[in-house]
């Protein structure tokens, strides 16, 4: 899908269809659009004073040009309000686009979203270039390769994309707005793809493997550890949740390296890459238990992330760290009241085998410290208790450093993702006590998701640290503009802004040399 943006007169474009986005408080065509009217006898007139269109969100309205112009068909579509306009709108107006062009069999578009010509627009550049392509990438997503293909589908495959805009526009920056947008873009439809891959297909290995075949197409360095090397670097924990599956764990650890030389920080991606979690010999209950395929997203959102870092290519050096195995039932399977022995020496009593992925973090944050991270964000699937405060909306967000909690929160909001802080507070730490061992894996019902946090936080070994709980974001039920059913790409966007400013903040050291 070729995308690029045009300061031509839309009512020349040479499209199947050509998309005009619309204020809902500012419905008189600007003069370009009067023209179109024009050309078109007043049918886009029409159709606004007899209210068939009224401008609201997502809201759209197909007309048919017979000829009288170039393009075959107009789409008005509804931009709401403008007070209520941003970016994250535009990415769902131009995810509904595709969608609605795939359905009309369109292959090559015309997108004009702000018809209004003078204005200030209501977005920067860069913003409104890269999130019209995420839509139009999102938009077309889907997951359907294990079904069989119904009668008459088609494969339709848009080939071109002209975005019109202001002459003004600088094109520079709209070019690399789109340029980046399509590598965020695509690294959540990896992301997507590896989550919504069923358990059996997904294995422990194959998730190993996804991540080096990505890394070598992206050029990223990249190790794939086992058991036997789990082992030797005493990852107790880790292996402990990983001995009742007959699927060995695996440890990936990926290397992206943009600073110009051994730069002093280095940004530190874990993700939790369980391929089921079952619950382990504290099963969960059967109702809905398909959903912990899903147990991954951390990983997936990890590995998606650095897809788009190694296209993007900030200035900054980055080590990933994807902690891969399977929680099961079994006569070898770890037990409640077993204590496992952590890489860095403290001792976890299991309190309960469910709470597996905070076991398996705890490994793979030391050793993030051990290879030299020194900033560190973790992706995890990790608490039931984070659905029920925030529910589908909001990653829940719990750091050690008030400063790079925030670096993370901003960059959580200029990647168009819903991030909640909780807070991880001292008070809570009585919950994790164990008579016979350092800590126990749980805390209780209460504040569940804050105690998972403070579970992490003892293996950061006080680096600076953020944990995003996506247990309630990676998935959805409902599907949306940019969305179907399914795994969402939860914290992909976020992770890549925050690798992109870190770099930004700290550029002039990483660029001296
Ligand atoms: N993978 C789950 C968390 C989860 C729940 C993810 C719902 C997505 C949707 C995690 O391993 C888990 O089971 N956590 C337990 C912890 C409890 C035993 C302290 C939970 O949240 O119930
Ligand atoms: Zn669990
Ligand atoms: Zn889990």
């Amino acid at each position: 899908m070729k995308t690029e943006m045009i300061t031509r007169k839309p009512e020349t474009l040479e499209v199947d269809l050509l998309a005009v986005g619309m204020f809902e408080d500012d419905l008189t065509p600007g003069s370009s659009l009067k023209v179109l009217d024009d050309a078109l006898e007043g049918q886009i007139s029409a159709v606004l004073e007899d209210k068939i269109f009224k401008g609201k969100k997502e809201e759209t309205a197909l007309l048919h040009t017979f000829r009288r112009i170039p393009a075959r068909k107009i789409l008005l579509m509804g931009l709401g309000k403008k007070e209520k306009f941003d970016k994250t709108v535009l990415r769902d107006i131009a995810a509904l686009l595709t969608k609605k062009a795939k359905k009309e069999k369109c292959l090559k578009i015309g997108f004009w979203p702000f018809q209004k010509e003078g204005e200030k627009l209501p977005l920067k550049e860069y913003s409104a270039a890269r999130f019209i392509k995420e839509g139009l990438v999102l938009g077309l997503y889907e997951f359907k390769q294990y079904k069989a293909k119904e009668e008459e589908e088609e494969d339709i495959q848009i080939t071109a994309v002209k975005i019109v805009m202001d002459p003004e526009t600088d094109n520079d920056d709209f070019t690399k707005g789109i340029k980046d947008g399509k590598s965020i873009a695509e690294g959540i439809c990896f992301s997507r793809d590896l989550v919504n891959e069923p358990a059996n297909k997904m294995t422990p290995e194959n998730l190993a493997l996804e991540a080096e075949a990505m890394a070598r197409r992206k050029d990223l360095k990249v190790e794939i550890m086992d058991r036997e090397e789990l082992e030797k670097l005493e990852m107790g924990c880790f292996l402990g949740v990983a001995q009742g599956s007959i699927h060995e764990p695996k440890m990936v650890v990926l290397r992206y390296e943009g600073a110009s030389k051994d730069p002093d920080q280095v940004i530190g991606l874990i993700g939790k890459g369980l391929t089921f979690d079952t619950g382990g010999i504290s099963l969960k209950p059967a109702a809905g238990m398909e959903e912990m395929k899903t147990d991954m997203a951390g990983a997936a959102a990890v590995m998606g992330a650095m897809s788009a870092i190694a296209d993007i290519r900030p200035p900054v050096n980055v080590i990933a760290i994807l902690g891969i195995c399977e929680n099961m039932p079994s006569h070898r399977a770890y037990r409640p009241g077993d204590i496992l022995k952590a890489m860095n020496g403290k001792t976890v009593e299991v309190l309960n085998t469910d709470a597996e992925g905070r076991l398996v973090l705890a490994d793979c944050l030391t050793f993030a410290g051990r290879l030299g991270a020194t900033h560190l964000i973790d992706a995890a699937t990790l608490t039931g208790a984070c659905v029920i405060a925030l529910g589908n909306h909001y990653t829940g967000v719990l750091s050690n450093n008030s400063s790079w909690r925030k670096t993370v929160l901003e960059a959580g909001e200029a990647a168009g993702e819903r991030l909640w802080p909780l807070p991880l507070d001292e008070v809570y730490k009585d919950q994790l006590k164990s008579d016979v061992a350092d800590l126990a894996n749980v805390g209780g019902r209460p504040a569940g998701a804050i105690t998972a946090g403070m579970f992490l936080e003892a293996f950061v070994d006080e680096r600076p640290w953020v944990h995003l709980d996506i247990a309630g974001t990676a998935r959805t039920s409902k599907p949306a503009s940019t969305q179907q059913k399914g795994a969402t790409g939860a914290a992909v966007a976020t992770l890549v802004q925050a690798v992109s400013d870190f770099s930004d903040s700290h550029s002039d050291e990483l660029t001296k040399a």
